[in-house]
């Protein structure tokens, strides 16, 4: 629910606060604003000229029989007309060019921001909002500027245009075509006040329909699997039967509201019609000044309308402008320390000390873990799952800042250091490996155009990926699906490890895959760790203790603490956690073939063997 929740929130209509704000992203465009506003000032007068030259024509031309008086007001009203379509051209082109280039500004910022905040506000913002975000709400803020804030000036001055027009020609039939006003503020305030409501409720089905989609496609092996196709269904039908007819009913309201302002509008010109008439008769009011009147009381309602539309332009753009700008506000917690930072460490010595880590208040994963990775030493983590390994990780590379103790890399606090200096030391091989679209190759190069092809050829060899990626039709071209969907597991783990070979960091840090592969790839994968650890300083967290019996030391993490470290020989005749998981391991290799897993690997299971 707290996915759609925020979509449902309408503002006020109007904000100076936010308006202030949004007009800042006008500043550059200001000399394009200024022209398109110029051009709706010039078109709203000019569409002032044709009914009054109608007027001159019934009262003195034709009158006069003046041939050529009325060559000269055809030919002005020609021009009028063409003058128009040239100043509605050149608004038009320029409102919409600085519309886009807003557009383009505002979503490379948004984006840009979202780029450097950290992980914990990923963990606490769905996916789906924040898509929306970049693409619809900044639509909606294109059409405040587009169709919304410039044209209502126009509006403005075409209304009061015409106003001043009427009562200059004659104020008392001016009264008289005044009269409907009241009725029009009526059905204004009617028509706001329900479409506001129904264009809230829209919103929020929309935004459940974007949340039920994008859970149940990312899961649709799990739905398939579990049979809920027809549950699943049925609850969208509800979801999607609350869509249309809450668009339904938004509909009905614009569909009273135009035929009404123009039932107005009639009303307006039957009375001019009767009273203007009248006076016609009387010769009090000349035939052209009837004609024009009723001329301009048709131009008079076209404003009143669309300024309606416009206000609910202006409530939409509230309501996703303040969205956007929570989310620019939202500040970086994680960031390079200003000024100074420290130069490259050449020999990633690393010290964990103290350190104490929640994800969430007063829930500690981490509690008081200390240990070291000198230069060139292999340190493992084992441990249960969620028994902290991964955390520890994350937090070596800041992904989250530790909240008591520090981390070092050759004595400097890693807070202390630049961040992109502080990742480059790193080749991560994650427990989910993250391929996106684009080719083999580029997968392993990930953008770093300074790796060779020939690099790239070196590093998938050394970690036996040209086995299957020669079988592949088009060897290290073949392009990768999204999410990496056409390769297998252990496919997936081959290339992240080339991938990490071909970046030679400083130090590996490896997050095995809980998942099992069989025993070719998994020989092959055990083969190709051995190639990228040669030699490099590596933090290895592992499932499978077989990788990991010939490291330096194997720390033994239990429920956030370290309860043991030391090589494998020396944990084994400490008979504690770590030799109970290595006789459940001997047990079933004795039990079965394939390789022995770690208790964490198997869950619940696995934490009741561990410890007590
Ligand atoms: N982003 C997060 N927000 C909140 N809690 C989290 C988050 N990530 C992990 N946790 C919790 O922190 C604990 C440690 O998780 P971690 O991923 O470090 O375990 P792990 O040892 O790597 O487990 P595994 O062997 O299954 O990979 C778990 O209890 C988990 O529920
Ligand atoms: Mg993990």
């Amino acid at each position: 629910m707290a996915t759609h929740h925020d979509e449902e929130v309408l503002g006020k209509a109007y904000d100076a606060r936010l308006m202030r704000r949004l007009l800042t992203y006008l500043r550059p465009y200001r000399g394009q604003v200024a022209i398109a506003l110029g051009a709706i000032v010039a078109h709203s007068a000019l569409e002032l000229a044709p009914p009054y030259l109608t007027k001159v024509v019934i009262d003195d031309y034709i009158p006069a029989r003046d041939l050529s008086g009325l060559w000269l007001i055809a030919v002005l009203y020609l021009s009028s007309l063409v003058t128009t379509f040239g100043l509605e051209y050149l608004q038009t082109w320029t409102l919409q060019m600085a519309g886009q280039r807003i557009m383009f500004d505002m979503r490379m910022q948004v984006y840009g921001h979202l780029q450097r905040l950290d992980l914990k506000f990923y963990d606490r913002n769905p996916v789906g909002r924040l898509m929306t975000r970049v693409t619809t709400d900044v639509d909606v803020l294109n059409e405040l500027f587009t169709g919304g804030v410039v044209s209502v000036f126009g509006d403005v001055f075409t209304l009061l245009g015409i106003m001043g027009v009427l009562i200059w020609m004659n104020w008392r039939l001016a009264l008289v075509a005044f009269c409907v006003l009241p009725l029009i503020v009526v059905i204004t305030q009617w028509f706001r006040r329900h479409v506001r409501e129904s264009y809230r409720t829209v919103r929020t089905w929309i935004a459940r329909i974007n949340a039920f989609l994008q859970e149940r496609i990312t899961g649709t092996s799990t739905v398939q699997l579990f049979r809920r196709e027809a549950r699943d269904y049925a609850d969208f039908v509800d979801i999607d039967r609350a869509h249309r007819d809450a668009n339904v009913q938004s509909i009905f309201y614009y569909a009273v509201f135009y035929p009404a302002i123009e039932l107005v509008s009639a009303l307006a010109a039957s009375l001019i019609l009767w009273v203007g008439g009248g006076w016609v008769m009387q010769d009090v009011l000349t035939l052209g000044s009837l004609v024009a009147f009723l001329q301009y009381a048709q131009r008079f309602f076209r404003p009143i309308s669309d300024m309606s539309e416009k206000f609910n332009i202006l409530q939409g753009a509230m309501a996703s402008s303040e969205r956007i700008f929570a989310l620019l506000d939202t500040p970086v917690e994680i960031e390079s320390p200003k000024g100074g930072a420290s130069g490259v460490p050449s020999l990633g010595h690393i010290r964990f000390e103290h350190v104490t880590f929640a994800y969430v208040e007063g829930e500690p994963v981490l509690k008081d873990v200390s240990f070291e990775v000198r230069p060139g030493q292999r340190v493992a983590l084992v441990g249960a799952t969620g028994s902290g390994k991964t955390t520890i990780i994350s937090l070596l590379l800041r992904f989250y800042d530790v909240q008591e103790g520090r981390i070092t890399v050759d004595g400097v606090d890693i807070r202390e250091m630049d961040l992109p200096v502080l990742r480059a030391l790193f080749g991560l091989v994650l427990q989910d490996v993250h391929l996106s679209t684009g080719t083999i190759a580029e997968n392993v190069r990930l953008g770093r155009l300074e790796i060779t092809d020939a690099a790239v050829r070196r590093a998938v060899d050394a970690v036996h990926a040209s086995t299957f990626i020669d079988a592949l039709p088009r060897g290290l071209e073949t392009p990768v699906a999204e999410r990496g969907a056409t390769l297998s597991v252990g496919q997936k783990q081959l290339l992240s490890l080339a991938r990490a070979l071909a970046f030679d960091p400083l130090v590996l840090v490896l997050d095995e895959a809980t998942s099992s592969v069989d025993t070719d790839t998994e020989l092959l994968i055990r083969d190709a760790l051995g190639v990228v650890m040669r030699g490099r300083t590596t933090i290895a967290i592992a499932h499978r203790l077989s990788t990991i019996q010939d490291m330096d030391c194997i720390v033994v993490l239990h429920k956030g603490q370290i309860r043991e470290s030391g090589t494998h020989r020396e944990l084994l005749a400490a008979h504690g956690i770590y030799h109970r998981l290595y006789q459940l391991q001997v047990r079933d290799r004795a039990g079965e073939s394939g390789d022995p897993v770690v208790a964490g690997q198997a869950g619940a299971a696995g934490d009741s063997v561990a410890v007590e």
